[in-house]
């Protein structure tokens, strides 16, 4: 059954762009198995969830943050998959996506967080840089703007439609990523993965020829 959903999600993102292709969803499918050996919890819904988590993606379905979970239910009916389990992921799916620096995150089983760290694991570091930067350039965005400042946003509507140059995202997202990751395991991969992102903003300030513009 995870299979069949496995290459249903790998058609449906087969032509998605670079900070959210299949090579995205494979990557943080790969993790979370990862981070369930250690940390436990149940397999077959780790995966499911992992698998799922971007489908109807709210930034790009014109800002529903709900359907995701209906579609993931869907497709794992139509796999075969049981009602409990349709039910179980459809209910985390919609709690993964990063909501704004000031929107606390929602509960989760040890499933949905294994999921949610590896989703934001793939958001930071060398592959979260380049990432940060294919969804800047599909939406035309500015690499950087030394006059533009970061905002710290209050409420998911706000972070949805916020059109700011790519350095921001560092500063209302990406370098908050280490803190509100939640499994132990989680948590080593971020320290790294956070350390690369700050060597990274140096180096980009020093040669655009301005003082790190803001501290982290
Ligand atoms: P989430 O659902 O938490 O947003 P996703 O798996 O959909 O997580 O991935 C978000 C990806 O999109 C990240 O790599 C992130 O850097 C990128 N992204 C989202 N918003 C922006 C933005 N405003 N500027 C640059 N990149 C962004
Ligand atoms: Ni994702």
């Amino acid at each position: 059954m995870v299979h069949l959903v496995q290459s249903r999600v790998k058609a449906y993102f087969l032509d998605k762009e670079g900070s959210h292709d299949w090579f995205h969803i494979k990557r943080v499918l790969e993790l979370s198995r990862e981070i369930q050996a250690i940390e436990g919890g149940n397999k077959e819904l780790v995966e499911l969830c992992a698998l799922l988590h971007d489908v109807s993606d709210h930034k790009y379905n014109g800002g529903d943050y709900e359907l995701g979970g209906a579609v993931a239910r869907k497709w794992i009916i139509d796999a075969g998959g049981s009602n409990e389990l349709a039910n179980q992921v459809s209910l985390i799916v919609p709690k993964i996506s990063y909501k704004g620096a000031n929107v606390e995150d929602q509960e989760l089983s040890i499933e949905g967080q294994i999921v949610r760290d590896a989703d934001r694991l793939d958001a930071i570091g060398a592959i979260g840089i380049a990432r940060a930067f294919a969804y800047g350039g599909s939406k035309n965005r500015p690499l950087f703007n030394p006059d533009i400042k970061p905002i710290m946003h209050d409420s998911k509507e706000a972070y949805l439609n916020a059109k700011t140059h790519t350095v921001n995202h560092f500063y209302e997202k990406l370098l908050k990523i280490k803190d509100r990751i939640e499994t132990p395991s989680g948590k080593k991969i971020a320290k790294q993965r956070h350390e690369f992102m700050l060597s990274f903003l140096e180096q980009f300030y020093s040669e655009w020829n301005i003082r790190a513009s803001y501290d982290d």
